[in-house]
């Protein structure tokens, strides 16, 4: 059976990125060139998803693929936010127009192609070419660039330091517990294990470790347990790619729909970065500690985790600059590199239109 115009943009859209691939979004199909988007927030359950940010950069990064994609079969798409019931739900009614005017967007291509690369990459440096298609795709927020040799250490060094909170929080390990799909290559609806970037033998121990917290906090507490980790998984990462990027907003994002715009910035970087051959690595836990310090809501009820959260801030700010943690809407790193043998997959777009419940 051939798929409605509709159904065609939606089953490209899916590809979309979402934080831990949760695709936080339901599809009800009304009519051939109609649908409304029913998008929720993660942060109920996720404390990653500081205020439903994530969700909501993953919503805008849907919304710029699907506007893409319909491009493909020469439709406008007009996507409009409906009254929302607020909270973590917003609701937006998707249109197509026949335009026969508009031009097919290149980057429709890249939409399945474009994935996360969590393992070291090349150092070489990006051209000054490959530097502007991105700044451009960016626009209008701006890049931040760290490239240089010191400059990566430096983030690598953040980041290695991020990650102990991130290991070490109680409220972390309930994440990362459910959405790690072990021995696995692929997953429909969380991170296959071997997509994370740890070598065989560390991710067995892994996957023994967090099957209990009480394991977390003896590894942790007597056999350095963060340590192999955060070296595989942060620092050499870190400091094998081309660079790292911030992108910036010029004025500090607040509202909803700050953060869907600023997604859909970072899905024409991320397929830009794909065009190009390059790949990337979002690396949001610097930023996510800074919101959650200058908004001063807790991150954990563990008081040795929560003191650690100021002096991160403080290091992103002094790396990548003081606009950085107030004005950053999306953080990651990019570069040349082998091709991944592991990815998220999706739902099906019939499982992502049985209705809008979660
Ligand atoms: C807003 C947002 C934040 C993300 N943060 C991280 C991150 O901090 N670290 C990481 O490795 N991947 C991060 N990701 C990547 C997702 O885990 C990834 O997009 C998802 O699992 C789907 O996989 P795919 O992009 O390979 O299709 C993020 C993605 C989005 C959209």
């Amino acid at each position: 059976m051939s798929l409605t115009p509709i159904q065609q943009v939606l089953e490209l859209a899916r590809w979309a990125p979402s934080g831990d691939n949760t695709q936080p979004w339901r599809f009800e199909i009304l009519a051939d060139d109609r649908a409304i988007l029913h998008a929720h927030d993660t942060r109920a359950h996720c404390v990653y998803d500081f205020q439903g940010r994530a969700s909501q950069l993953a919503l805008g990064a849907l919304i710029e693929t699907l506007h893409i994609a319909a491009s493909g079969l020469g439709y406008r798409a007009i996507v409009e936010k409906r009254s929302s019931p607020g909270g973590d739900q917003n609701h937006y009614a998707i249109t197509l127009h026949p335009d026969p005017a508009l031009e097919k967007s290149p980057l429709i291509e890249t939409i399945t192609r474009r994935s996360v690369q969590r393992r070291p990459m090349s150092m070489r440096n990006l051209s000054p070419t490959q530097k502007q298609a991105l700044e451009q795709a960016a626009a209008p927020y701006s890049v931040c660039w760290m490239e240089t040799r010191r400059q990566r250490l430096a983030m690598a060094g953040l980041l290695f330091r991020s990650a102990k909170i991130r290991l070490t929080a109680p409220e972390a390990y309930s994440v990362h517990r459910s959405i790690i799909a072990w021995r696995s290559r692929y997953s429909e609806d969380r991170v296959p294990d071997q997509a994370i970037g740890l070598d065989p033998l560390t991710l067995r121990l892994m996957e023994w470790v967090m099957q209990r917290w009480s394991r977390v906090l003896f590894f942790n507490k007597y056999l350095a347990g963060t340590l192999a980790p955060r070296i595989q998984l942060d620092w050499l990462p870190g400091l094998a790619c081309a660079g790292h990027f911030a992108l910036v907003a010029e004025r500090p994002p607040r509202a909803v729909d700050d953060f869907v715009e600023a997604g859909r910035a970072v899905q024409r970087f991320w397929l830009t970065a794909t065009q190009l051959g390059l790949q990337m690595q979002p690396e949001m836990t610097p930023l996510i500690f800074s919101w959650y310090h200058d908004s001063h809501e807790p991150f954990s009820q563990t008081g040795s985790v929560q003191q650690a959260l100021p002096p991160i801030r403080a290091q992103l700010a002094t790396i990548m600059g003081d606009l950085v943690p107030s004005h950053g809407v999306f953080m990651g790193r990019i570069g040349n590199g082998n091709p991944i043998r592991s990815r998220s997959l999706r739902l099906s777009l019939s499982r992502l239109a049985q209705g809008s419940d979660r």
